[in-house]
């Protein structure tokens, strides 16, 4: 056999085999794991990430009759062909990935209206971080948050963007709405934010800016998705950062699952004494600017259950919307009538490759909801980015925080609404 195609034939082989440890992290990570057991997952992964290519090469490239010295692929043990056919499985599902993301196309009549872009440097000039992604219509404006040193080794690599901040508004077409011409002029308006980790890198500076440019968004509420600590000794940082936010607008929560692995029913009260209403495994009606809105969390598979739904809308109900702290319940929503799911978890990947796009997102369905705007069946999906990190590296996948402007139909009447 030609030596080229043996060195492709082992080229494609380690990326297949890459893909499936990054496959299996992933999707493990999705589930209701302790750390402990994921620390054993994640050492499992870089051992056979980084053992496998080297060991390939010797038994199926350099050994006699391998397929660098002139061997065919026939020719090798039973279980060497075995074992480069499965990592071939994994090189196919990696191609996919890639397709999907190069094909990806935002929902029908989603837009991202305005994006500013925050950069940190160190001595607090403004920098050039070029514009936000998928953005053919957005305004982008650069100004300096207010980050100061950091301790974290992983922070200083080049190129990290985990101190800027994407502040964007971005506009959701509903399928149904307030009846009335007021809703043209008027769109539910909601701030959500997710994933803030506060784990002590970025420094608290950044989330006191992070928190007073969601309140210059005066929204009709804002809407946090999980994750909010990892780190205990952080929490009255937490609570006085939403404290703020609980004075001008309702605000309502779930947590996530790095709240789950610390002292989860201590931060669901501090919060919620603050003003935040707990969602939770919960649903309510209730009344945001001309919109009556029935909005329900779920915080599965971590914690409680996703919470049973009137299969028929109230006659008041304008809009279902769901916090859910995975994307990974998009099938519950979509059962139950919801219009929109906000959810975080995912933090786009944190490290976007050109081309290939993301390679790590803690959910069942890998990389699909990394991060952005997506339809599936008639549910409308927001998975943000998040703002923080447990691991404080962001490359092309900077933080945000969103503004959505829910919109209904115009001309809508009353009677109109889905699910009827
Ligand atoms: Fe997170």
């Amino acid at each position: 056999m030609n030596t080229a195609i043996g060195l492709a034939i082992l080229m494609i082989s380690c990326i297949g085999n890459a893909e499936l440890w990054v496959i299996m992290v992933n999707r493990r990570h999705s589930l209701q794991y302790r750390h402990h057991t994921l620390r054993q997952i994640r050492k499992l992964h870089d051992i056979g990430l980084t053992a496998y290519p080297p060991l390939i090469l010797l038994i199926a490239g350099l050994r006699p009759g391998g397929l660098l010295r002139g061997g065919h692929f026939v020719d090798l043990p039973g279980t060497v062909q075995w074992l480069i056919g499965t990592t071939f499985l994994g090189f196919v599902s990696f191609v996919v990935c890639v397709v999907r993301y190069q094909l990806r196309r935002p929902p029908a009549g989603y837009r991202l209206l305005n994006s500013t872009i925050y950069s940190a440097t160190v001595d607090g000039a403004s920098a050039d971080v070029g514009t936000a992604p998928h953005s053919p219509h957005a305004t982008t404006d650069r100004r300096s948050t207010a980050g100061g040193p950091s301790t974290s080794r992983l922070s200083r690599l080049p190129f990290n963007q985990i101190r800027q901040l994407e502040v964007n508004t971005k506009q959701f077409p509903l399928r149904s709405g307030p009846a009335g011409e007021q809703t043209a002029a008027a769109p539910l308006r909601l701030v959500h934010f997710t994933d803030v980790h506060l784990v002590g890198c970025p420094e608290r500076a950044h989330y006191e800016f992070a928190t007073e440019r969601m309140l210059e968004l005066s929204p009709d509420a804002f809407l946090f998705t999980g994750d909010l600590l990892d780190d205990m000794r952080l929490l009255p940082t937490a609570v006085d950062l939403f404290a703020r936010m609980a004075t001008v607008a309702p605000c309502y929560f779930i947590l996530g699952n790095h709240d789950w692995h610390l002292e989860y029913r201590e931060i669901r009260h501090r919060i919620a004494d603050t003003g935040w209403i707990d969602v939770a495994d919960r649903t309510l009606v209730t009344k945001l600017g001309p919109w009556n809105v029935r909005l329900a969390g779920t915080e599965a598979p971590w914690m409680g259950g996703n919470p049973s739904v009137p299969d028929r809308r109230d006659a008041e109900e304008d809009v279902r919307l769901l916090l859910s702290h995975a994307p990974d319940q998009r099938n519950y929503a979509a059962d139950n009538d919801f219009d929109l799911m906000l959810c975080g978890h995912n933090h786009g990947g944190q490290v976007v490759l050109p081309v290939i796009g993301p390679i790590y997102s803690p959910s069942c369905y890998g990389v699909r909801y990394a991060g952005g705007a997506f339809r599936y069946r008639s549910l409308l999906m927001h998975v943000s980015r998040g703002l923080g990190a447990r691991d404080p590296l962001r490359w092309n996948c900077r933080p945000e925080v969103s503004l959505l402007e829910l919109s209904a139909p115009s001309g809508r009447q009353a009677d109109d609404r889905p699910g009827r």
